[in-house]
């Protein structure tokens, strides 16, 4: 059901400091920072030739990732993102295999535009899964 990995994301505490770090220390290719006001996020890509790491930090009030790094104070792997053809027959797979879905267990816009779902981390060994709708053309 799953295909490439999207990106694995990175809560950071400080995103300049971060992607300087990444870019200087392992000469990654690194893109401009992108808020992302609705997600509560500041995020850069590092990019890769088969995938890329996303560094986010906190933005604004009631930033979803505020709480992780409360927990994480030097920042962490935060998730895992899978692409998917089709995320509403993949949920309802995995949703008749037990999985859970996060929030009101509906299909969101994520920070790319497209379809997003996450699976609880108890289900998953501890890490937190991220389902995107990626179509053709637009999978790298
Ligand atoms: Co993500």
């Amino acid at each position: 059901m799953i295909g490439n990995i999207n990106h694995i994301a990175i809560v950071v505490p400080d995103l300049d400091a971060a992607a300087a770090h990444w870019r200087d220390m392992l000469g990654a290719e690194v893109s401009q920072a992108q808020t992302l006001p609705e997600h509560g996020v500041r995020i850069v890509f590092v990019r890769s030739a088969n995938g890329q790491v996303e560094l986010m930090e906190p933005f604004g009030e009631g930033s979803p990732i505020a709480e992780f790094l409360k927990r994480h104070p030097d920042g962490g792997m935060h998730h895992i993102c899978y692409e998917v053809a089709n995320i509403d027959q993949a949920r309802a797979t995995l949703e008749a295999k037990g999985a859970r879905v996060l929030g009101d267990g509906g299909v969101k816009t994520g920070a790319h535009g497209n379809s997003v779902l996450f699976l609880h981390p108890k289900d998953f060994n501890g890490t937190l899964i991220e389902l995107e709708q990626v179509t053709e053309g637009e999978a790298h």
